[in-house]
């Protein structure tokens, strides 16, 4: 899929409608006008941030929200959070981060507020956009777009028998912010990604009982190791030796045992390893269930009028559930394009490319991983590939490659309703900026190559060599094992 043709030497300059300005629809902006590109963002909300916004209906923070990673490993390439942020940054510091990085490489001019991509249409030459507005609809074609209206748009409500004659409350995480709800009643939480995890945590410490419910056992990591933020612990040497899982456990003995230890004595331990079930960072999680805090429970099995019954057959009486069950993924404005359940058949090369769409980037639709740069590049990616300077193989080798990815997606990670936006975090990344050509060139490194090898999984990393190099990616890979060393 080239867009160069052949009297065509200079890399085209594309007119690009960018959809969302979360993270993702931000750092596409940016790396699209880096390469000469023309985005205009379309931002339903009246702000950036998408779910970092507190109190806004696309807003999914809640009050006590830190990010998942590191700083350092969670943020944009080359622009770092700023020093006096915490390590793990509260929701407020994220949103404030987004902003600045908006203002910093002047984004904001571009994006257009309060206004919602209604529809996509493809046209011979490109794609037609209708957007909608206080008092109007327009429609303007494009060369290309780039969808990054994010992946929890729509909440995910589990339907069990004899809910609707439940007369306690049903919320779902996407309408919870603070605790106070909580004060002095029965707590049941449901569901133990991050939000349950961080949802049954603050539960336990002013509900009268805190219930938690989830089908299967997930790893609970503490954010902190040995007083290092714990994704110092994944380094790219790691990625290169046989057996990595293995051999890091070994490695890390001292560091596992005792978490291992803890997960056994509250009865929580997974049967696989948190390579295959994805771990959840939060450091209280054990410690308030061996309090007896947080009682665990298996799976809502029904409701009655006041009880909630569990597949072991107990049940407790109820005042508040709360479904931290998730999202489905929905893109309402390209429904004829994608068939009926995106979250299984969004079939996209490489987690980006839609390989019967040309000219179209999916940015942001990827589970698990530290998302801003990861976000970043795609982006990057898409930017040269509608510029031509990149080719996409054969929709048939594209297609292969899918079909290569859900099979890894079925043997790398236990079945649930995200597996199929899964990647393996940095070995993805590495593989986008291998497309790019960013990755670091060992040879023209050698006096940081303990830190590209040794340390923690910087995307800065991928600012050293390549297109769009930042003149700072040296010194601040050198700087960070120095800022959390104090
Ligand atoms: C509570 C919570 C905590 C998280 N914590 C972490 C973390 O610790 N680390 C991490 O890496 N990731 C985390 N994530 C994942 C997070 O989703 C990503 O970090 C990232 O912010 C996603 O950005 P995005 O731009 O892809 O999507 P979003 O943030 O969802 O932004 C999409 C934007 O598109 C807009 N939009 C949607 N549809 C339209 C339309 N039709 N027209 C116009 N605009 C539209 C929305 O209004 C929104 O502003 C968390 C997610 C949640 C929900
Ligand atoms: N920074 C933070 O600390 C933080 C806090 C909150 C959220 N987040 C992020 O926000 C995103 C969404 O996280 P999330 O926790 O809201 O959702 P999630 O990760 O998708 O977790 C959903 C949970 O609900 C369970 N579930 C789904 N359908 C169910 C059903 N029908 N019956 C019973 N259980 C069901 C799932 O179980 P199975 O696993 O068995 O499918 C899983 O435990 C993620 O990217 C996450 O990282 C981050």
């Amino acid at each position: 899929m080239s867009l160069l043709n052949s009297s065509q030497n200079s890399p085209r300059k594309c007119r690009v409608a960018v959809i969302g300005a979360g993270a993702s629809g931000i750092a596409t902006a940016k790396c699209l006008l880096e390469d000469g590109h023309e985005p205009t963002v379309f931002e339903r909300s009246d702000q950036v941030g998408g779910v970092w916004v507190f109190n806004n209906s696309q807003g999914r923070a809640f009050s006590t929200v830190h990010f998942q990673h590191s700083k350092y490993v969670s943020v944009f390439s080359d622009y770092p959070m700023s020093l006096e942020s915490s390590e793990f940054p509260h929701h407020t510091e994220v949103l404030q981060y987004l902003n600045e990085y908006v203002d910093h490489f002047e984004i904001r001019k571009h994006i257009k507020f309060n206004t919602t991509v209604e529809k996509v249409v493809r046209t011979n030459n490109g794609w037609d956009v209708t957007i909608s507005y206080t008092g109007g609809q327009s429609t303007f074609n494009f060369d290309a777009i780039a969808i990054c209206s994010g992946i929890y748009n729509e909440a995910r409500y589990p339907d069990f028998p004899g809910q609707e004659k439940f007369k306690g409350m049903i919320i779902h995480a996407k309408d919870y912010k603070e605790p106070s709800i909580f004060g002095g009643k029965n707590v049941v939480i449901l569901g133990n990604g991050p939000s349950g995890v961080d949802i049954a945590v603050t539960a336990s410490y002013g509900a009268n009982k805190a219930i938690w419910s989830y089908r299967k056992n997930r790893w609970l990591l503490p954010r902190y190791c040995e007083r290092k933020p714990f994704d110092f612990i994944v380094t790219r040497l790691n990625k290169h030796i046989p057996f990595r899982h293995q051999i890091l456990s070994l490695v890390h003995i001292k560091k596992f045992y005792p978490i291992l230890l803890d997960h056994k004595a509250c009865g929580v331990k997974p049967n696989v390893g948190p390579e295959k079930s994805g771990p959840v960072f939060n450091e209280d999680a054990l410690n308030r269930i061996r309090l007896g805090a947080i009682k665990t429970k298996p799976n809502i099995a029904h409701f009655e009028e006041n009880r909630v019954v569990f597949e072991d057959g107990s049940s407790e009486a109820v005042d508040i559930v709360v479904y931290a069950t998730g999202y489905q993924v929905k893109v309402p404005f390209m429904d004829e394009y994608l068939g009926e359940d995106h979250q299984k058949n969004l079939n996209l090369y490489k987690m980006v490319f839609p390989p019967e769409l040309p000219n179209c980037g999916f940015i942001g639709f990827v589970y698990g991983n530290v998302i801003f740069p990861t976000s970043e590049l795609q982006a990057r990616w898409f930017s040269k590939v509608i510029s031509g300077e990149l080719q996409l193989p054969s929709k048939a080798v594209m297609e292969e490659q899918i079909k290569e990815h859900r099979k890894h997606q079925e043997e790398g990670w236990l079945d649930s309703a995200y597996r199929s936006l899964r990647v393996s975090a940095f070995d993805y990344m590495d593989d986008i900026a291998k497309e790019i050509n960013a990755l670091p060139k060992i040879w023209e490194n050698w006096a940081i190559l303990k830190d590209i090898f040794a340390g923690p999984m910087l995307s800065t990393q991928y600012r050293i060599n390549g297109p769009n190099k930042w003149e700072g990616a040296v010194s601040w890979i050198k700087k960070v094992p120095q800022l959390v060393k104090k």
